[in-house]
This record gives structure tokens, C-alpha cells and sequence, in this order.
């Protein structure tokens, strides 16, 4: 492999354009654990490893990109989060932020419940032994279908999103001979400080029943007078990668605040109450994201001081974390291809996979940070900006970050921090093929999802 310096890229930080970032870091060898999972470490020849495999045989063995998923890690942080809300609460992971079935296996053996969106996740959950009655089936637009799917397997809970699916749910089981346990996820109001698209509890989007107007009282007496449905709890989900934790803490108020409006009307004390999911992670060195345990601290005493005051047995906790799992324990592992440093500006370098395995920069402005892991180097920074092989502009992986200035093609380069809705949102676009997820642990690597091949796109094609 060739290294030669670039001629003439941006270097120093007075001819810096405008951007995202700050000084260059003082050693971009250094790897930031708020960012990279637990086992990542450089060894003594600079490669980087992860659960003991390091970054060049993984190349070597499963091709780039690939996501390299750290299986030690994710079990660890599952266990995190069910240890610290304790038997007292339930933790249902968001299957949307990546769902395969070793990752179904891990939550089972770790004591995590799971939280699925459509028919998809629940063949997933179902198929990798996730009992039932542990399965919560969210969605805003549940489909007749669907909910006769997870009736029928006895699913633990159906989050209902609308009036209209009131009835639905209702009818279905029992045309099943069955009563339906179920939540009514409603919107208390909240602007949650993070990207529009990802704000969930304002009342204009699509999803819940607005507190407002007194609609979801309504949806709560309805409820309560059909057979078909035992509603259990009131469900609130304000949003996702929040750092601050004051917007709960108003949801958890007004949810508290309606659980007591129903005891008043129904004589009913509801059991449950599910805050849903959303708390930030960390993807570049700036972010200070909270532990699971200050969260389930937080979360329990604001419920607990809330029922208290409206005099109101506590209900069972429940929280849905997604990203805060699964974010932080993979990385998307890519070898450099083309390098072009553009004078005064900065400098494009090409990898190969963009925006089809990781579309949230695209998407939401996302901030990625990257590290060049298949050997250190001592050259100066240059601000770079990664960028993917498809025919779009916008194809940006990491919009502004610094690489060693002999960056060259055939150098592997990874981007921490993309466990989470990157699978899980990742495309076709160009028929580029969708990279395996390789699980990593105790010296072993193996794919829990394998790449997408030719064979696979052209046995779509029928046409
Ligand atoms: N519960 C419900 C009802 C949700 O809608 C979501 C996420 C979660 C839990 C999990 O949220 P988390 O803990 O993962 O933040 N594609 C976007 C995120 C969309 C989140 C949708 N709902 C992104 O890449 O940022």
C-alpha cells in the first residue's frame, strides 16, 4: 500500500472553512470510549481490535463495509438498563434501531423485553423464541392483519395509537375469543429538544391521541367499555436522542396527571405506565450522555413524587431504549477509496458504502466521528469530509472531522456509534448491496446478518 502525503490539502486551522467541528483533537490515534464500544482498543502495531479480532482480518474475513457489532458490549448495556429500572420495571428494547435474531437471543437471555413496530419485527421476535407475552406492538398504523398476527400469538401488550384502531384491536380479538391487553400512547404536549423528524409528543405529528381537548380521556372511556381489551396503561413517547431529561419529566406529570383524571371518572387505578424510549447517546466527544442508572433513578422518582402527590398507587414502569443499546456498540468499519483534497476547502475522501448503510447524516444532520483504525499514523490532521460511492451530493457519512494527512486508498477507516438505525434504515440506493453485521466477542467474529449479494437483489427483480 502506497502512503504519500497529499499535495496541498486544508491543513491548518487558519484556512479552516466554516463547519462543524472544533480544534482537531491533540492525537487522532487516541479512540474516545464515549464513543467507540467497550472492547475497542489499538493494539501496540496500531491496528485497532475489537472483542479481541483486530480491524484487518475482519476486513479480510467478511469484506467492507460491514458493521462490527461488539456482542460483549451489547450485552452489557442490556443488562445495564434491566439492572438499574430492577424487578420493579420492565425494559422493552426498540427493535426499530437494529433487530436480528441473535440480537432477539441476547435480549431474551439478558431479561429484556421487546418492542416491535410491524409485522417484520414480530415474525423477527417470534422466530428467534422471544415469548410472546414479553413483545410490546407498537405502530401508528397497524394493519388488520398485523394485529390478528400478534393477538393471535399473545403479544404482552398492543400499544393503541388512534380511535379508529380502539375499535380494531377490540374486534379482532374478540372475533379471536380473546381479551387484549393494551396501552393508549398518547402525546402530552412536549417539544422535545431534538431533530424535528425524530420529536414525537408534540401534538402535530401522527403519532398518539393528543391529551389536549380532553381526547385521550375519550379514548381512555372507550377503551374501558369494550370486551375485547384490557387496558393496562398509558403510554408517552416524546422523542429520541434527548440529553435532557426535563422534557420526562413534564410527560411523566401529565401522564401522572391523567392516571388520576380516570381514577376520578372510572374508579380505576391503571397499573402501568411506559415513558417510552429516546435517551441520547454519545456519536462525537462533545455529547455527555446519561448512565442507565441515573436514568432509571430520574425516571422512578419523578413517577413515584408525581403519583404521591395525586395519591395514586405507583404504577409499573416500563421504557423503551433503542439507540441507547444498540448505538454505541457497533461501528461501520470502510476502506478508503478515492482521496481529493480540494485547496482551501477540504478534503473528500470516498468510501466504500455511503448513504444507503448510514442515511442519518443525510437525514437529520447527523454528527459522525471517524478514525483511521487499520494503523496509526503520526502525520498532521486535515479536515476531511467522508463521503459515499453514490450519485448524490448529499452522500455524506461524516460531514467535517479530522484524518491523518496520509490518508490513503486501501486504509480502513471506521465510524463509531452506528448500531442504531443504520442496518436498520440502510437501502439499495444504486443497488449498492447492504453490508453484513458481524457480531465480535472473545477473539471470534461471525455474521448475525450477511451481506446482501447480486443474487439477492435479482431474485426481486421478476419483471
Ligand atoms: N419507543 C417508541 C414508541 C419509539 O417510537 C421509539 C423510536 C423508541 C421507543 C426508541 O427510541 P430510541 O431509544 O431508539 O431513541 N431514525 C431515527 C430515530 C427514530 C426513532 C423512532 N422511534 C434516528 O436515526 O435518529
Amino acid at each position: 500500500m502506497s502512503r504519500s502525503a497529499h499535495p496541498a490539502g486544508p491543513r491548518h486551522a487558519d484556512v479552516l472553512p466554516e463547519g462543524h467541528y472544533t480544534a482537531p483533537p491533540a492525537d487522532l490515534n487516541v479512540l474516545d470510549h464515549k464513543v467507540w464500544a467497550q472492547t475497542v482498543g489499538r493494539g501496540a502495531d496500531g491496528v485497532v481490535t475489537v472483542g479481541g479480532v483486530d480491524v484487518k482480518t475482519l476486513a479480510e474475513r467478511h469484506g467492507t463495509p460491514a458493521y462490527i457489532l461488539d456482542e460483549a458490549d451489547f450485552r452489557a448495556r442490556a443488562r445495564a438498563w434491566r439492572t438499574a429500572f430492577g424487578a420493579e420495571a420492565d425494559v422493552f428494547y426498540a427493535g426499530k434501531a437494529f433487530l436480528s435474531r441473535a440480537v432477539v437471543r441476547w435480549l431474551h437471555e439478558e431479561g429484556l423485553n421487546l418492542d416491535v413496530c410491524s409485522g417484520g419485527e414480530l415474525a423477527t421476535a417470534l422466530s428467534a423464541g422471544m415469548p410472546a407475552e414479553r413483545i410490546a406492538f407498537h405502530g401508528n398504523n397497524k394493519s388488520s392483519e398485523e394485529i390478528r398476527r400478534a393477538v393471535e400469538a399473545g403479544v404482552g401488550r398492543i400499544v393503541l395509537d388512534s380511535f379508529q384502531e380502539i375499535v380494531r384491536v377490540a374486534h379482532i380479538a374478540q372475533s379471536l375469543g380473546k381479551r387484549q391487553k393494551v396501552q393508549i400512547r398518547i402525546t402530552v404536549g412536549v417539544e422535545a429538544h431534538t431533530h424535528e423528524f425524530i420529536a414525537t409528543a408534540h401534538e402535530d405529528q401522527k403519532f398518539g391521541i393528543p391529551l389536549a381537548g380532553g381526547q385521550a380521556a375519550e379514548a381512555v372511556r372507550r377503551a374501558l367499555q369494550l370486551d375485547g381489551l384490557e387496558l393496562i396503561g398509558i403510554h408517552s413517547h416524546i422523542g429520541s436522542q434527548i440529553f435532557d431529561m426535563s422534557g420526562f419529566e413534564v410527560a411523566a406529570h401529565r401522564v401522572v396527571g391523567l392516571l388520576k383524571d380516570i381514577r376520578d371518572e372510572h374508579g380505576v387505578e391503571l397499573p402501568e405506565i411506559d415513558l417510552g424510549g429516546g435517551l441520547g447517546i454519545a456519536y462525537t466527544s462533545d455529547d455527555d450522555p446519561r448512565e442507565p442508572h441515573e436514568i432509571a433513578k430520574a425516571l422512578t422518582e419523578i413517577v413515584s413524587r408525581e403519583c404521591d402527590a395525586a395519591r395514586l398507587r405507583t404504577p409499573r414502569i416500563s421504557v423503551e431504549p433503542g439507540r441507547a443499546i444498540v448505538g454505541p456498540t457497533a461501528f461501520t468499519l470502510y476502506e478508503v477509496g478515492t482521496v481529493k483534497p480540494l485547496e482551501g476547502l477540504r478534503t473528500y475522501v470516498s468510501v466504500d458504502g455511503g448513504m444507503s448503510d448510514n442515511i442519518r447524516t443525510a437525514l437529520y444532520d447527523a454528527e459522525y466521528s471517524v478514525a483511521l483504525v487499520s494503523r496509526s499514523s503520526s502525520a498532521e490532521p486535515m479536515l476531511a469530509r467522508v463521503v459515499g460511492k453514490h450519485c448524490e451530493s448529499g452522500d455524506i457519512v461524516v460531514r467535517d472531522a479530522f484524518l491523518p494527512a496520509d490518508l490513503a486508498p486501501g486504509d480502513l477507516i471506521a465510524v463509531p456509534a452506528t448500531g442504531a438505525y443504520c442496518r436498520s434504515m440502510a437501502s439499495n440506493y444504486n443497488h449498492v448491496l447492504r453490508p453484513p453485521v458481524v457480531a465480535v466477542k472473545d477473539g471470534e467474529s461471525r455474521e448475525i446478518v450477511r451481506r446482501e449479494t447480486e443474487e439477492d437483489l435479482l431474485r426481486l427483480d421478476v419483471g
